[in-house]
């Protein structure tokens, strides 16, 4: 790769002023000044800005904890900033967030540069699972298992959405898991039972399980057997 586009990917910096920085003798590679910007770096190059050493990380796979009031949309909406905004990581803003949840929902988001992958996690067409914990504000009716795994319709959808898998916590608390993504779809799905969410909360997106150890609004990056499983 050219090293101002190396730079650049590594840091705020734009193409430009990677550029400048090159030309201003910042840039050191292997201890060794270079002011070229179409200089070839190699994976075990060792590139040095102002002293700082830069590492580039090609493919990003990151699991966040969303907190509520934030947006999975790349800038902020209403009011609430984005999702991205909690990454500490340079060009965070260009990253893709695989699969939106709601302002107010917390829990699992999954957030890549991997576009192929973010895919098979979105598309309806490979049925990933999404499981939620949701509050109630009414104890659910007792044919909420049998609605769901039969396919509830909702309003101004033609057909009726997949079927669901229900667990029972409490009257008011189930885990509900769920292959499609469609807009408000588990609010949705218990107002047409009758009912309304009052929190709702992801857990897991196929096989990737929120870690309990990140705290609203904390991050990591996914271990090969996360990323490898979807
Ligand atoms: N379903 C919803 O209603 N909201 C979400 O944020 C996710 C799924």
């Amino acid at each position: 790769m050219r090293l101002d586009r190396y730079i650049s990917e590594c840091t705020e910096l734009s193409r430009a002023n990677a550029k400048k920085a090159l030309h201003r003798g910042d840039i050191t590679c292997d201890g060794v000044v270079v002011k070229n910007s179409g200089f070839k770096v190699d994976k075990d190059c060792e590139v040095h800005l102002s002293g700082e050493r830069l590492y580039h990380v090609s493919s990003r796979y990151i699991m966040l904890n969303k907190p509520a009031d934030t947006v999975c949309s790349n800038v902020g909406e209403a009011g609430y900033p984005s999702v991205l905004t909690l990454l500490d990581l340079p060009k965070a803003e260009t990253l893709q967030i695989a699969g939106r949840l709601d302002a107010d929902t917390t829990g699992l988001t999954l957030i890549t540069n991997d576009g192929q992958w973010g895919h098979r996690i979105t598309s309806p067409r490979k049925a990933c699972n999404k499981r939620y914990r949701v509050w109630l504000a009414e104890p659910l009716v007792e044919t909420a298992e049998a609605e769901l795994a039969e396919g509830i319709q909702l309003k101004t959808e033609t057909k009726p959405v997949l079927p669901a898998k229900l667990e029972r916590i409490s009257d008011t608390e189930v885990l509900l898991t769920i292959t499609e993504g469609k807009y408000h779809q588990v609010k949705r799905m218990f107002a047409a039972l009758g009912n309304r969410v009052t929190a709702l909360h992801r857990e897991q997106v196929g096989d990737i399980k929120l870690d309990e150890i990140l705290k609203p609004g904390e991050w990591r990056e996914l271990t090969p057997e996360e990323i490898g499983s979807v």
